[in-house]
């Protein structure tokens, strides 16, 4: 089949996440061949950048040997077998690793996506609660600008209304709080949020005895257009939760794993949560697959006889998925060997620098920020989506995916992007918007 025909076949019959389809009227869906490093080959040849980790999952890029390897390996053994009641070499290795990411975090719960992983999380802080006889903590408290994924408890916990608002019949209501948006990790407010922090704790008071937990996306908000928040705002809002006794979840689900140049960007305001989300970057987005990290203090309460009726009987079918496992377990692996969190702090520097010369050479952009592995700028103009469409159909053709989201332009490329490349991809970025200004 040619690619026309195939475009044709997949506008008749393929319904596509997060698009107006009318859209691919005029921007067809691009037809891959293959994919390797940070490259995406389409069918008539051409190698596009993947400037945004096939949305934030590729962090070792596509095709990585020694992942096809752990896979193949682990397909000569089996590739899936239920977790209720099994268990098996790659997944307690996993397991262990992962528990070694943070002092306390000591028991693994598995699933398929990041959504479900927040839910997992929302219920497990909520079924603590009845479990300890305190059913007037049902509250849950989330930021202003938050992301959490597209099922009805995370998009509850989301304050996107974009994403959310045809659905609200169906969902609860948190309580929404500020954090303190910093312009860079040198702004003075990324050290000492307490001018900010004093406004947020007076509304936080009301709701320390009826909250059961506040879900954060740590450091940065992806969807929100990679918002930066302050540290020390982070590291306040978690000892308020402690000295109240609420869960603090965090959803590493982008942030985690060394995007933002540690392996879970809480340790930037030194903060340990009750329940870490990761999914995404943790197969290297091989497979769907995320986890939920906890505490022993949390399973201990959900653990008992049978007939106490104490038991966590959350299941997906694929929980544990062993080839997901496997994957989990190579890319933690080489995050480790080939030192990636310190790579991706060096990222920062060389993404912040490309990032600046565009917005200085054009004028286009503003609000240059970056961390680990992540760097954006906001359209001057604001959000204008006709824009930002015709912006990623124009890179394309140039050689990059980039895809903006709401006013930001950003690039959140593989970890073990090589230098070269994203020289080409300032450039290709550079020359799409130049030939914006001389039309
Ligand atoms: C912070 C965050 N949480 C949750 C999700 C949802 O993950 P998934 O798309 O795998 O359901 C996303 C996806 O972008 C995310 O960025």
């Amino acid at each position: 089949m040619n690619a026309d025909e195939l475009q044709q076949l997949d506008q008749n019959l393929n319904w596509h996440p997060c698009a107006q389809m009318k859209d691919y009227e005029t921007f067809k869906p691009l037809v891959i061949k293959s994919a390797y490093d940070s490259y995406i080959e389409l069918s008539n040849g051409k190698k596009i950048i993947d400037a945004i980790s096939s949305w934030w999952c590729k962090s070792l890029g596509h095709n990585h040997p020694l992942l096809k390897k752990a896979v193949l390996e682990q397909i000569e053994k089996f590739e899936h077998v239920l977790f209720a009641h099994t268990t098996h070499d790659t997944i307690v290795q996993l397991a262990q690793k992962l528990t070694s990411l943070s002092p306390n975090l000591n028991k693994v719960f598995y699933a398929g996506d990041g959504s479900s992983a927040v839910e997992i999380a929302l219920k497990m802080s909520l079924h603590a609660r009845v479990l300890q006889n305190q059913p007037h903590r049902s509250q849950f408290i989330a930021l202003k600008n938050s992301y959490h994924g597209e099922t009805s408890g995370a998009l509850s916990v989301s304050d996107l209304t974009l994403y959310k608002q045809p659905y609200a019949s169906m969902l609860f209501t948190p309580i929404f709080i500020e954090p303190a948006y910093v312009d860079n990790l040198d702004d003075p407010l990324w050290n000492d949020a307490s001018a900010h922090w004093l406004k947020t704790e007076k509304i936080l008071e009301q709701y320390a005895n009826t909250t059961t937990a506040i879900i954060i996306e740590p450091i940065v908000q992806g969807a929100a257009g990679m918002k930066i928040y302050s540290a020390d705002f982070l590291s306040r809002l978690a000892s308020w939760a402690k000295h109240h006794a609420i869960h603090i979840i965090a959803d590493e689900i982008m942030t985690g794993l060394g995007r933002t140049g540690k392996m879970l960007a809480s340790e930037y305001a030194h903060i340990e949560a009750d329940f870490v989300c990761l999914s995404k970057g943790l197969t290297s987005g091989w497979l769907p697959f995320s986890v939920v990290l906890t505490n022993d203090a949390i399973y201990q309460l959900f653990y008992d006889d049978y007939d106490r009726g104490k038991a966590f009987l959350h299941s997906h079918t694929y929980s544990g998925n062993a080839l997901g496992a496997s994957l989990a377990l190579a890319t933690l692996t080489i995050i480790e060997t080939d030192n990636l969190c310190a790579r991706a702090r060096e990222l920062q520097t060389i993404l912040y620098a490309h990032m600046k010369e565009i917005a200085d050479k054009t004028h286009l952009l503003h609000k240059v920020r970056a961390i680990g592995a992540i760097v954006a700028a906001d359209f001057v103009w604001g959000h204008n989506e006709k824009f930002n469409q015709l912006l990623a159909q124009r890179a394309v053709e140039m050689g990059a995916l980039i895809r903006p989201i709401g006013n930001t332009l950003y690039w959140l490329p593989p970890l073990n992007i090589s230098l070269q490349t994203l020289v080409d991809l300032k450039d290709i970025t550079l020359q799409t918007l130049e030939n914006f200004k001389h039309q």
